[in-house]
């Protein structure tokens, strides 16, 4: 006998179904609409981040200074030791990056999952560089080689260096990496 599972009983109708909310007033009135950013330059240009790297940005949350991009180090080589206060998601998309602290390589596809009070150094050993993608909760300080404190990133410094750029090279600002 088949199990009834949940995945059995999903809707595979090919169009839009309306679902009861009760509260569709209060979403409709406090809600807020998701976003969608595309794939190129237009809808986020790469910013530069240091002499090696860029980031592409893609959202920005200042309620919970929450934040993702693209980070891409384009050669073999290493952004600065930092520490973080919340927490980071970041998953692989291209070439190969690596934490001195830790024993592990990540490749494209692989996950990577960093918690408050995590203090580490990211290398890419890949001729290429690597493309991360990051999901970023909090502010990140980073230290210099003596372990001497530079800044704190958090989504104002995030924001800030998307607009900058954007403003310098006449780019509009993408009202859709807003939260
Ligand atoms: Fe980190």
């Amino acid at each position: 006998m088949a199990a009834d599972t949940v995945g059995d009983r999903l809707s595979s109708a090919y169009e839009i179904v309306n679902v009861p909310e009760p509260y569709a007033p209060v979403i409709m009135k406090h809600g807020v609409a998701g976003k969608f950013v595309g794939p190129t330059e237009k809808e986020s240009p790469w910013v530069p981040f240091g002499p090696n790297a860029a980031i592409r940005h893609l959202h920005f949350d200042t309620r919970s200074n929450t934040f993702s991009n693209v980070l891409w180090i384009k050669e073999k080589g290493v952004i600065g030791t930092h520490k973080h206060r919340g927490t980071v998601v970041m998953v692989c998309l291209e070439g190969s990056a690596r934490y001195l602290e830790y024993d592990w390589v990540a490749n494209p596809g692989d996950f990577i999952y960093e918690t408050p009070g995590l203090i580490h150094t990211l290398v890419t050993d890949h001729p290429n560089g690597v493309k991360l993608f990051g999901w970023l909760h909090g502010p990140i300080e980073f230290y210099d080689d003596k372990g001497g404190f530079i800044e704190t990133l958090d989504v104002w410094w995030f924001i800030n260096h998307y607009e900058t750029f954007c403003k310098e090279h006449g780019i509009p600002l993408n009202p859709e990496l807003y939260l």
